[in-house]
């Protein structure tokens, strides 16, 4: 039996402690320390407010603070001993906090650990928020560089990942920036949400005290754009809400697809079979046996680790669903999904942001691959649309130009003129001059299109955000 003393925060009513297994499957200190810094700003406003409706006097408020700051500093320093069997972090730092200053004794009125935890998790989404997105921004400054020394490389562009039609390859990576800019904006969302100041809601139903509310969130920075105080409005949602959870594990679930699907893209492109890319050795690996090999690990760590980020967020659902409200300890194991999504999203980027700089595109492999004349056999069928054929009826017209070819085991662009005219009388002498790639790229030239033009302004664009 664990010392019962110890548990002098809520142990007034019980005969004996908890079982050994009952701390070990109770505790969350483990892995809720990480909240220290955020439990601790909270605990000061607390203070502060209470101070200031009367509750405790200036004195108490003051050596309350003072304390509190030198828990964190101990903590900051790695010297706290974090005691499993007071549970979490809020217990931990309350308990050394009364040993140290005898108000402390008043700092948890009008508080109870539901709002309490609500609060230090809203302040850290909101600090999560800020770190991932410095850290997309990393990911989209190097894509854009990337992409600006790979403006002139021209690549197949693929659907079903067969060749389709001619592009840049700084075209196909902005694909990846506009992605990466969307998952800023579903981030952003996250952190505005997480903006409100569930303090005051109590356990369940707020309190008999006259608290001020909107002097906490002042004190805590949740506020709006005009400075003003932002509070829930339920106290009962506020408790039991974990909305914010999943919306920020969805937000890193989407980070993780589209750092999947670049991942597959980089690894498909350095294989020999493409051999577009060049991976810098220091985000690769070697074989144990093959002494050849070049392996593009940190992606596929990538591509693995973004299941994680799925699987965090059907976790957080599937365990919110059937609770009735309003807390249930159930909600105690909601923050190792997050702080791991948190954790995976970050290194994640930031090794993309790390590695792309010293990616190389091999321009001679590129240049083969786009030479297949096959690539613009759209660009025939515009041709004959601009003679005035039919879309449709173009459309089969170059369909048995690509027969004829493969008939004739010829390229496109070097079929008998005497055989092609023969296919439609639209198709003149000039029906060649459509395999100019560089007139090609150039006449894709509307926006969004991957002509040089539209490529150079969205990189000018992305430089400027
Ligand atoms: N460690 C707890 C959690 O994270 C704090 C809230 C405890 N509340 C309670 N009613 N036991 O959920």
């Amino acid at each position: 039996m664990a010392d019962d003393k110890k548990q002098a925060t809520w142990g007034g009513r019980f005969s004996e402690g908890p079982a050994e297994l009952m701390l070990r499957i109770g505790e969350s200190v483990s892995f809720d320390q990480r909240l220290a810094r955020f439990d601790v700003r909270g605990s000061q406003a607390q203070a502060a407010m209470l101070a200031q409706v009367g509750i405790i006097t200036v004195e108490e408020r003051d050596a309350i603070q003072a304390g509190l700051e030198t828990i964190l500093s101990t903590i900051e320093q790695g010297a706290f001993t974090w005691d499993p069997a007071l549970e979490d972090v809020h217990m931990n730092i309350e308990q050394a906090l009364t040993q140290a200053v005898p108000a402390a004794a008043k700092l948890h009125t009008a508080r109870s650990r539901n709002d309490q935890v609500a609060t230090d998790m809203r302040l850290w989404f909101k600090f999560a928020c800020d770190q991932l997105d410095g850290s997309l921004l990393a990911v989209i400054q190097a894509l854009v560089e990337l992409a600006d020394r790979t403006r002139e490389v021209i690549i197949p562009g693929y659907t079903h990942l067969q060749r389709a039609q001619p592009v840049s390859m700084a075209h196909h990576l902005l694909a990846y920036v506009e992605m990466f800019a969307r998952d800023r904006t579903r981030l952003s969302a996250v952190r505005e949400q997480a903006n409100v100041c569930p303090l005051g809601s109590g356990a369940i139903a707020g309190t008999t005290l006259p608290i001020d509310r909107e002097f906490a969130a002042k004190a805590l920075g949740f506020v709006d754009a005009a400075g003003q105080p932002r509070v829930t409005q339920n106290s009962m949602d506020a408790v039991s809400d974990r909305d914010t959870f999943i919306d920020f594990a969805s937000a890193c679930s989407m980070v993780g697809v589209h750092l999947s699907r670049l991942s597959e893209d980089l690894i498909l492109w350095s294989s020999a079979e493409f051999g577009f890319i060049a991976l810098p050795d220091a985000f690769t690996t070697g074989s144990s046996l093959m002494p050849q090999k070049k392996n593009p690990d940190a992606f596929e760590l990538i591509r693995g680790k973004s299941a994680r980020l799925t699987g965090n967020l059907q976790m957080l659902l599937t365990m919110v669903k059937g609770l009735p409200l309003t807390y249930n300890r159930d909600l105690q194991e909601d923050k190792p999904p997050v702080f791991d999504s948190f954790d995976q999203s970050k290194l994640m980027l930031d090794c993309v942001a790390a590695c792309l700089p010293g990616v190389a595109a091999n321009a001679s492999r590129c240049a083969a691959a786009v030479a297949d004349p096959a690539l613009l056999a759209t660009d025939v069928v515009d041709y004959l649309v601009i003679k005035g054929v039919p879309f449709r009826e173009a459309h089969h017209v170059v369909g048995a130009l690509v027969g004829l070819a493969e008939k004739l085991d010829t390229p496109l662009n070097q079929l008998p003129y005497a055989e092609v005219a023969k296919i439609h009388s639209a198709l003149a002498e000039d029906w060649v001059e459509v395999f100019d790639l560089d007139k090609a790229m150039a006449a894709r030239d509307k926006t969004g299109m991957p002509g040089p033009q539209q490529v150079q302004a969205r990189i000018e664009y992305w430089r400027s955000i």
